[in-house]
């Protein structure tokens, strides 16, 4: 294969103090009417001046505003002014928003170097990971088969300016610890966006195994493999498929010190959704290479573990497959015995996420872990609900269930819990099998999928179901992100994981 262009590598992004800083265009923060410039002490009142400037002009510090002006000062000869908004409403993710919205313009404008104070809201750290996070994810673009028209932005560097030799190394940790989960995200959306056919289980095992190494280990097993562990949920969603399965098993244990939380993270990982013989049609097919988008989130995760080394002891399961319609595919109607021995009857193919993470749940269960988490671009459904913002979460234990919102809070990426209602379990009862895949057409096809999974998780073990059918994919360039796969959940699973550190 030809491939042109590699995605290009991430800015340069250094912390250093006023003195310190090297010219170019600096960006400044402003809440919604408010005079002030956040951190304003770098520039002095030279920059209130610029900012009556871009305020006689119309700009009020609204969200998503931006304003530049050029002076006459030859230190400070353009400024970028970003909104903030209300300043009773900033979080993390404004600070996150607000940096990308400056790195956007900055190399719209084709400045070379960029200089900023992030604003900080509470922690230094955590407000200078934000905006670094900000600047890498909003300077993302995929690159990969571009011949054509691909122009370098001239943006080679950004510095984040602190006040004080102190603040200057919370600003540094935070931009270490921002580049890690940056740089993960990054990982999964690119291997999100390349093409189906480029992520085969083969190729995504290949993928896996440039990740290993070191702390962390990796299991593969191959179709023999699968078959003689029982996994009937992964054979039988890859039955159509020309392309052999793969399941793996990650772990990533550290090297000394106490361990303080056991952690199984399952991600689905079906490599091309078509529905198999309950085919999916074109319009709903052409997103369906972002079906392993749970398993890219699992890749990414041991990507950043490798460097952040947390005193957690984390699992990864990751079944992988195809579904394919073909001569030899299952048919609505054929019944599966998974590996813990419990029957499905499969009366829709396309419901094939909760066949292989059957599988993958009752694997993760043997594994003597202390929490299961499970991430899956699951149900249609579920964007129906949410939208394209918010994932789905349901769970067995409310307290794990609370620690995934607090992580959602750090990251930013929306979460919205739905109830596990067991008065529906019935829908999916069988005739003839222990369960089927489906429950009844247009009621809570969530919650069916999460009831479903819950079948294959061991009684009391504290187990939190995430749908990302919504966020794990974008047509619209936003705040953050670009069209296509967005690595969405790395950052809260990598927050989750720290919070027992
Ligand atoms: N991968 C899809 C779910 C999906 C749909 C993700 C749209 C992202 C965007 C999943 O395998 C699927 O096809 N689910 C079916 C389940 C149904 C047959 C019970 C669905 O949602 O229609
Ligand atoms: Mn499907
Ligand atoms: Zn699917």
């Amino acid at each position: 294969m030809n491939i042109a262009k590699t995605n290009p590598s991430l800015l340069k992004i250094d912390a250093v103090l006023p003195s310190q800083t090297r010219g170019g265009i600096v960006a400044a923060f402003v809440h919604h009417k408010s005079k002030k410039v956040l951190g304003s002490f770098v520039h002095g009142s030279r920059i209130e001046r610029a900012l009556a400037d871009a305020m006689a002009d119309g700009f009020e510090g609204k969200t998503g505003q931006t304003a530049l002006v050029h002076t006459t000062d030859k230190n400070l000869s353009r400024v970028l002014f970003i909104g903030l908004g209300a300043e009773n409403k900033a979080t993390l993710e404004t600070v996150r928003r607000a940096a990308a919205a400056a790195v956007r313009r900055a190399a719209q404008i084709g400045a070379a170097q960029l200089a900023l104070r992030p604003p900080v809201i509470g922690s230094a750290l955590l407000s200078a990971h934000a905006a670094a996070e900000g600047i890498w994810l909003g300077s993302y673009k995929y690159m990969r088969y571009k011949t054509q028209n691909v122009k370098a932005d001239k943006l080679a560097s950004v510095s984040f300016i602190a006040k004080d030799a102190s603040e200057r190394t919370l600003f540094s940790d935070g931009i270490r610890i921002g580049r890690i989960f940056s740089d993960a995200t990054i990982f999964a959306r690119n291997l999100i966006n390349d093409g189906p056919s480029d992520t085969t289980p083969e190729i995504m095992v290949r993928a896996a195994r440039g990740i290993a190494g070191g702390a962390i280990k990796l299991k593969v097993f191959d179709k023999n493999k699968i078959t003689k562990m029982g996994m009937g949920g992964l054979l039988g969603v890859n039955r159509g498929s020309a392309q052999p399965p793969a399941f793996l098993h990650w772990s990533y244990k550290p090297a000394r010190g106490p361990i303080r939380r056991k952690i199984g993270i399952c991600g689905k990982g079906i490599t091309f959704d078509s529905g198999g013989l309950s085919l999916k049609p074109p319009k709903s097919m052409e997103t369906m290479k972002m079906d392993m988008s749970g398993a890219a989130a699992v890749f990414a995760v041991f990507k950043a573990l490798a460097k952040l080394k947390p005193q957690v002891e984390v699992h990864g399961f990751t079944p992988l497959t195809e579904n394919m319609p073909g001569g030899r595919a299952t048919k609505p109607g054929d019944i599966l015995t998974t590996m813990r021995g419990k029957t499905i009857e499969v009366l829709n193919t396309d419901a094939e996420g909760r066949l292989v993470l059957a599988d993958a749940l009752s694997y993760a269960c043997r594994q003597n872990v202390d929490e299961i988490l499970d991430l899956a671009t699951l149900t249609g459904a579920c964007v129906v609900a949410l939208g394209n913002d918010i994932a789905g979460i349901m769970g067995t234990d409310p307290k794990l269930v609370a620690k995934i919102k607090a992580a959602s809070q750090l990251s930013g990426e929306k979460v919205w819990e739905l109830p596990l209602e067991d008065e529906y379990r019935s829908h999916m009862d069988s005739p003839i099998a222990d369960i089927k895949n489906i429950g009844r057409a247009g009621e809570a096809g969530t919650i069916i999928g999460g009831l479903f999974l819950k079948e294959f998780v061991d009684e009391g073990k504290p187990w939190v179901h995430i749908d990302i059918a919504g966020p794990a994919w974008t047509d619209s360039q936003n705040a953050l992100s670009v069209p296509g796969g967005t690595g969405v959940m790395v950052r809260t699973l990598l927050h989750h994981i720290l919070s027992y550190n």
